[in-house]
Formats: structure tokens, sequence, C-alpha cells
């Protein structure tokens, strides 16, 4: 079974901060998940370069949109690589391979008829690179996503007839409930294109820093259908000498914030459908992580959460686990080092990290370093036995922090379990060696199954404790009926104190 997955492609003209860390973040959850189950997945996130608000940066700093883009396009392979992003691939839009195929897509669209040429005109903001419809657009014509204020222009381009795929997307949201989730996203989307859809500005004959039309060369695509391509042009060229459109597409979950929910549920679709392609199965739309005091985060609000200071105070790991742990998916969230600080000492050091230490020290002292292969305890095992079919069920929805909290129960049960077992009390007498035997088992067994449920979450911490608990190589996601055997060896605080 083949599972694609896809973040938004991240614009250039400024650098990653925490909102592109988070969705990248969230996005590998739910590919290392698939990764676990044994699906064939592939995981793609990139940048995207071209349009006016790259061509604007540049010229404001003098370079030329390219360099630009290199520089920045950089800055978030690296920001991918240190929060230990599983992408399969990296697209870049100046990639000429991507640009090929591109205007293979975009010329069937024509051939197919729906394209003409006309006048455009409307308001324009040109950080969004986009024309902004009446009902959206703010007092004093503004922006609603920048606030800026909006110009009026006016120029001869090639039109997309998006008005022809009115009920076609209007039936495709009646058969695909789930195509948009959360409900209430699909709920703004259909209500979008009830509202009754305009055909779209497709080509901008004014900038040259976009992907040339072929049948008209004077212009290039307007960056927004360069960009949503990205998802299907990689698969065309991402493995040398191997196109893999045919394996992955349609891809099975594009992971999108809200303010892109409209390209998305509705340009999207349409394009794929005027060129004959099948359309992804669902857009998942998260939320806008916002400042510690709740409103959005802004430098001059002195509210920013930087990602690599928590990275370098706490580590990849905790940052990952707070973010999908403090902000619950779907919806928006503000977040602060002292909620990062409070989750690290609480939870991560406290809770689990305390659990493996315990129950590693107690193995080594009771039973000469080796998990006892001892049948596990019959009602622990029944308090696990939902977990793996449990967290499918919420990661099929993209219910990120829901599926975590499911885990964390089980981490706080062993801590429970450990006081109520008291394994030093049942050391004192030989007669009950059988029962500590069951009960370490039982706990390396839960600590296993805990941390192998973690490893999409926290895939550098898991790897460690796994390996300390000598199950390496035990990556079933069920608990199972006996303990696995496995050597244990002693290791430093997974999440030492000192780091605050
Ligand atoms: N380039 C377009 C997307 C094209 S996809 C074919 C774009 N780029 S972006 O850099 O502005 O945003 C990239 C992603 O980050 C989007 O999904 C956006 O919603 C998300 N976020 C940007 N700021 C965010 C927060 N403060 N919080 C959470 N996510 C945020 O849009």
């Amino acid at each position: 079974m083949s599972f694609y997955v896809t973040t938004a492609i991240s614009y250039v003209n400024g650098v990653p901060h925490l909102g592109h860390a988070y969705e990248a973040i969230g996005t590998d959850v739910l590919a290392r998940h698939r990764r676990l189950r044994g699906e064939d997945v592939f995981f793609l996130t990139g940048t995207d370069e071209h349009g006016e608000p790259v061509a604007d940066a540049a010229r404001a700093e003098g370079v030329e949109p390219q360099v630009l883009a290199d520089r920045n396009a950089a800055r978030f392979q690296d920001m991918v690589a240190a929060l230990e992003i599983s992408n399969d691939f990296f697209i870049r839009t100046t990639d000429e391979r991507h640009a090929v195929r591109v205007q293979q897509v975009l010329q069937r669209v024509h051939d197919r008829g729906y394209t003409y040429k006309g006048l455009y005109e409307g308001w324009y903001c040109p950080r969004c690179a986009d024309f902004k419809v009446e009902n959206e657009i703010l007092d004093g014509n503004r922006c609603p996503i920048h606030e800026i204020e909006l110009t009026r222009e006016q120029e001869e381009n090639w039109f997309f007839r998006l008005s022809a795929f009115q009920e076609p997307l209007e039936r495709l949201f009646a058969e695909q409930p789930d195509f948009v989730m959360p409900q209430h996203h699909y709920n703004e989307a259909r209500a979008f294109i009830g509202s009754g859809l305009q055909d779209l500005s497709l080509t901008r004959a004014r900038m040259r820093w976009g992907v040339v039309v072929p049948w008209d060369p004077r212009h290039v695509f307007y960056v927004w259908f360069d960009a949503l391509l990205n998802y299907y042009t990689a698969l065309w060229y991402a493995r040398e000498g191997e196109d893999l459109t045919p394996r992955y597409w349609p891809a099975n979950v594009h992971v999108i914030g809200k303010d892109i929910l409209k390209f998305h549920t509705v340009f999207w679709p349409a394009m794929l459908m005027a060129a004959g392609i099948e359309c992804p199965r669902h857009v998942f739309v998260h939320g806008f992580l916002l400042g510690s005091d709740g409103r959005k985060m802004s430098k001059s609000l002195g509210n920013v959460l930087d990602p690599f200071e928590v990275l370098e105070r706490y580590g990849t790991d905790a940052l990952r686990f707070y973010l999908m742990r403090d902000v619950v998916w779907g919806a928006d969230g503000a977040v602060g080092m002292d909620g990062v600080r409070a989750r690290y000492e609480g939870e991560l050091a406290n809770e689990y990290g305390n659990l493996a230490s315990r129950t590693i020290n107690m193995i080594e002292r009771y039973c000469e370093g080796t998990v006892p292969t001892v049948a596990t305890d019959p009602q622990l095992r029944a308090e696990f036995a939902a977990l793996p079919a449990r967290i499918d069920e919420l990661l099929e929805r993209v219910e990120l922090s829901a599926a975590l909290e499911e885990i964390w129960v089980r981490v706080r049960r062993l801590n429970r379990y450990v006081e109520e077992r008291a394994p030093w009390t049942l050391a004192r007498d030989p007669e009950r060696a059988g029962e500590l035997a069951m009960v370490l088992a039982s706990l390396a067994e839960g600590l296993r199954a805990v941390s192998v449920a973690l490893t999409a979450y926290m895939p550098s911490k898991t790897a460690v404790l796994l390996d300390a608990l000598g199950a390496s190589a035990h990556t079933e996601r069920e608990f199972g009926e006996h303990g696995f055997g496995g050597r244990v060896s002693a290791i430093p605080p997974l999440f030492p104190k000192t780091a605050a």
C-alpha cells in the first residue's frame, strides 16, 4: 500500500520560522507512522521560489531572484535536517525539471479548452501574489491576510475556466466528505464553491520570474499554478530514471495551513480535473501558531518563540513533542518558552525519562541485566491491546495530538504500575521471584511498546531508549505476551534536567 504525503512549499522571500517547523513536524509524524506500519511512503516538502514576493524581495536587496532563492532554500533545507524531518525529496520550483512538467500539464489544460485570453482587472496583493475577490477584501481595500492596501491592476492574460468546474467540484465534495479535514474547513471550502466560482487569471504578462507559458512565451504562469503542481511534478523526476507518478499518485494527504485553503481545496482539484488527472484524497488543514500572549507572533510584540533557541536548549525531540502536544492539531495555539519548559520537565523528564531509567535500573539490579522471558501481566496487556488500532484510527483523521495523548495515558499507566507493584518490595522476598520477573518483563514490554508508538514523534530519543532496552530489533507495535529478552544497558538521563 502506498502513502503519499506533502507539506505546503515555503516561500523563499523569508527565512524559516516556527510555523514552517510546525507543519513539517506534523507531516513527518504522519510519514513516520505510516512507514512503521509497513506502508510504502513518499514524503515531499520543498520551496516555492517563483512569483512576485520573491522577485520583489530580491529587487529590494539588489540581487537576482535566483540568488535569494538559493540562499533561503538552503535555510529551509537546514531547518528540515535540524528537525529530523524524514522527507524523501525536497522540491525547489526553480528546478528546470519541475518547469518542464508544469508546462506539459498546463499545455494539456490549454489543449482541452479550459483557457482563454481576456482582460483581467482586480484588486491585487503583491505579498500574496493574488488577486482578491470582492467578498474577502477588508475595509479600505486591504488584504485580508497582510492588511496592506491592495492595488488596482489590469492586464491581458490567459484565464483558467474555473467556473466550468462548479458542478464537478460540488460532486467531489459530496462524494468525498473527508476531502477536507477538519470538518469546519470542509464547510468553509464548500461554502466558497457554493457562492459561485469566477474564472481565474492563469498567467502574468508583466512578470518574468516564473515558468514560461509554452503556447504564449511572452507570459509566465501565475505562481500559484506553478506552486500547486509541485505535488505532481516531483514524482516525475525525484528518482533518477524512474517516474514515481503511477506508484504514488493521487496524493493521500496534503498538509497545509488555513490561509491557503482556497488554493488547495478549490483551485487545485479544478486544475487537476481540467488536465484529466485524479484528485488527491485529503487536504488536511492545521491552525496557526500564536505568540505566548495569544496574539499573532511578531518580533515587535516580543512574543516570538525561536525554534533554534528551543533546539539548542532542549533538543529536537523536545521541540517536536512540545508542538504536537501543546497545540491541538487543527486549531490555533499559543506557544512559548514557559510551555516548552513545563512539558519538558513535567512529562519528558519526570514521566517518560524517569520510567525509562527506573525500568532499566531495576532490570539491571534484579534480573542481571536481561529482560525476563516470562509471560507479561494480562491486565496490562489488556490495557495496551487497543493502542495500535486507536492510534491508526486517530492518525487516519490526522489527529496528531489526540494520538499522542493515547500514548501518554499508557506512559502514565506504566508509572502507576511501578508504584502499585513496588518491585523493590518483591525483590526482598525470594518466594515472589516469579512475580518480580513478570512485573519487570511487563514494564520492559510496556516501555518498548510506548517507545515504538512514540518513534514517529521523537525519532532520536526513542531510538536511544529502544537500544538501551535491547529492543532495537523489536519494533512490533503490539504489547507482547512474553518479555522480549533484551539485554539492557544503563544510559544517562534521556531528558537531563539541567538543560533548562
Ligand atoms: N508558498 C505558499 C504555499 C504553496 S503550496 C503549493 C505559502 N508559503 S508560506 O511560506 O507562506 O507558508 C508555508 C506553510 O506554512 C503554509 O501551509 C502556511 O499556512 C504555514 N504557516 C505559515 N505561518 C504559520 C504559522 N504562524 N503557524 C502555522 N503555520 C503557518 O503559503
